[in-house]
């Protein structure tokens, strides 16, 4: 394993050399379709993972042209902690300040993670507990009949909260975090701790209108992604709390996928656990990044066997994304590290191509395995 992450890293370094080239300085990277590289500007809700995926680079490798890059990204990024209009900020912001106060302690960044938490708590509904994901304007939800849609994926969002009431004297932070949590285990989870994608709150009584999906198979289904920002979060949610519902959520939702009957030998999951065209379905890479990362950190909070396990199906993933059936060749890919990520099948949108996420948690993945497990 140690050799593997090193070459990773020595890939990566070279690698997001051609994403740098391939991407306006005023610009983020999206994806590479039709041999293009596609870019964002700084709302959409990946603008966060290149410059948190250059400071994983440059914390490993210590170049300092990568922390320079990563800086250059992070100035046109400052602006999005005023952002109100989604509950993507923890996304946005945390992967990317968040990282650069862990490695540079330049206050200023902390003061955006301070301000971008203020933000994401403007959509908290505190009678329904929980932050609102998307505006019902958004993609013809009005029409559609919701009034409070939230997501399983934002229990990634939460993590910038809780850090924001651990290192500020503002502990209403923490606060929206859990009970944000919380009416998210009530809620979101069948009763194998698979979960729904969207759930509709009314947000006077906190009752649930509607259960449905808009990134998976269907409504009952387990969009693959999902689970995994499920496991994430609730073991994210452990880490600061100590609270032991946290665990066992986490616990259940790891014990589902990796049960699952679907789940492929090289533990990379198709993009749905109940997609029909199994076993000819299409592999989500990044939510296999995401597996692998949450899981390090589960065993990190589990002992024996289990544990055991969590950090087996971690290094499976972790191989297996590092071979060539998922990994690009240097230079090819648009500079993207991996390959063969899905956004969402039912959009029609970024099926089958690299996406910055599944960059950014395999190389958290790998620097969280030689922290804790070389
Ligand atoms: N948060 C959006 C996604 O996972 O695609």
């Amino acid at each position: 394993m140690k050799k593997l992450i090193a070459n990773n890293f020595a890939f990566a370094a070279k690698q997001y050399q051609y994403l740098e080239k391939a991407t306006p300085v005023d610009s983020m990277p999206k994806t590479f379709k039709d041999n293009r590289n596609v870019n964002s500007d700084v709302y959409w809700w990946c603008s966060g993972f290149y410059p948190g995926t250059l400071l994983y680079i440059y914390e490993y490798t210590k170049k300092p042209l990568i922390l320079d890059e990563a800086k250059k990204r992070l100035a046109i990024l400052d602006t999005v902690k005023y952002f109100t209009k989604n509950h993507d900020l923890g996304f946005m912001m945390f992967c990317s300040f968040g990282n650069a106060y862990r490695l540079t302690k330049n206050e200023e960044y902390k003061k955006v993670i301070l301000e971008s938490s203020k933000s994401l708590a403007t959509r908290y509904r505190p009678d329904a507990k929980v932050i609102q994901s998307w505006e019902i304007t958004d993609g013809g939800l009005r029409q559609k009949g919701f009034v409070g849609p939230v997501i399983i994926d934002n229990m990634m969002n939460i993590e910038m909260l809780e850090w924001a009431s651990q290192n500020s004297t503002d502990k209403s932070f923490a606060d929206i975090a859990r009970n944000h949590a919380n009416s998210t285990i009530k809620n979101h989870f069948r009763p194998d701790y698979s979960s729904y994608h969207v759930l509709d709150y009314d947000l006077t009584t906190g009752e649930v209108r509607k259960k449905v999906t808009a990134q998976g198979f269907s409504d009952s289904s387990a969009w693959s992604r999902g689970q995994g920002w499920a496991l994430y979060g609730y073991t994210m949610m452990y880490r600061f709390t100590k609270d032991p519902a946290y665990l066992k959520q986490a616990q259940g939702i790891a014990k589902f996928i990796l049960n699952h009957p679907n789940l492929p030998a090289d533990k990379v999951p198709y993009w749905d656990f109940d997609a029909t065209e199994i076993p000819n379905a299409l592999r989500d890479v990044s939510a296999a990044s995401v597996y692998a990362s949450a899981l390090l950190e589960l065993g990190q909070y589990t002992s024996g066997e289990e544990k055991q396990n969590y950090v087996d199906v971690a290094k499976t993933i972790l191989k297996s994304l590092s071979g060539s059936k998922y990994r690009a060749q240097l230079g090819t890919n648009g500079g993207f590290l991996l390959m063969h990520s899905v956004g969402s099948i039912p959009h029609k949108s970024e099926i089958d191509v690299p996406l910055t996420y599944a960059d950014y948690y395999f190389l958290e993945a790998l620097l969280r395995y030689k922290k804790w497990y070389l």
